[in-house]
């Protein structure tokens, strides 16, 4: 965050960390869009994440992903939900504008591939042998990259609504800074 009241915030963390419920129910309270990279790249591609990684492969779904992250992140007075993964693609943070508010949602690999599995069918990257050592292993390797983020809110502690209302105690505390520190 730089001198100035936020005018977006960007909500990222691991796969099934609750990043699009909790992103609704912020930007509902906040009266905010909400916009997800996943849904904008499939609304776009006119076809589902799925797909993309199985006809074309990962390096085009980042492609795709990372235009789609480029425009939205120009918007303001809106809730940004990233993918699981965009945070530790290259030159992703450099990316995200210093009047942005960013949440990393913290989840276990655990509760990830349990939470993953009950939505259906398992996202491209966990769909391995052992889907809990791949979740535990692509964590490992994003953490740094997750904790980037200004802010960490526990998704497992409380349910969306209750880090929906946290982060947006956050959004007004920093808006108070900002306005009060002209
Ligand atoms: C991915 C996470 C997914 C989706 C794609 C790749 C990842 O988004 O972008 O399957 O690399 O972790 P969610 O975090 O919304 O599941």
């Amino acid at each position: 965050m730089s001198g100035e009241a936020p005018q977006r915030v960007l909500l990222v963390g691991f796969m099934a960390s609750g990043k699009s419920s909790v992103g609704r129910e912020l930007a509902t309270l906040l009266g905010w869009e909400f916009l997800d990279f996943d849904a904008v790249v499939e609304s776009r591609a006119a076809t589902s994440v799925a797909e993309i990684f199985r006809d074309h492969g990962e390096r085009e779904f980042r492609r795709l992903e990372s235009q789609v992250a480029g425009e939205l992140l120009a918007r303001s007075r809106v809730v940004l939900a990233s993918g699981g993964g965009w945070p530790a693609q290259a030159d992703s943070w450099e990316r995200v504008p210093p009047d942005t508010l960013s949440v990393w949602l913290r989840v276990s690999p655990g509760v990830a591939v349990q939470r993953a599995s009950s939505e259906g069918p398992l996202r491209p990257l966990l769909d391995a042998e052992d889907p809990l050592e791949r979740a535990s292993e692509l964590l490992r390797e994003r953490e740094a990259a997750y904790r980037k983020a200004e802010f960490e809110l526990d998704s497992e502690a409380d349910d969306p609504a209750t880090l929906a209302h946290e982060i947006m105690q956050l959004v007004r505390l920093e808006t108070e800074r900002h306005t009060t520190d002209r």
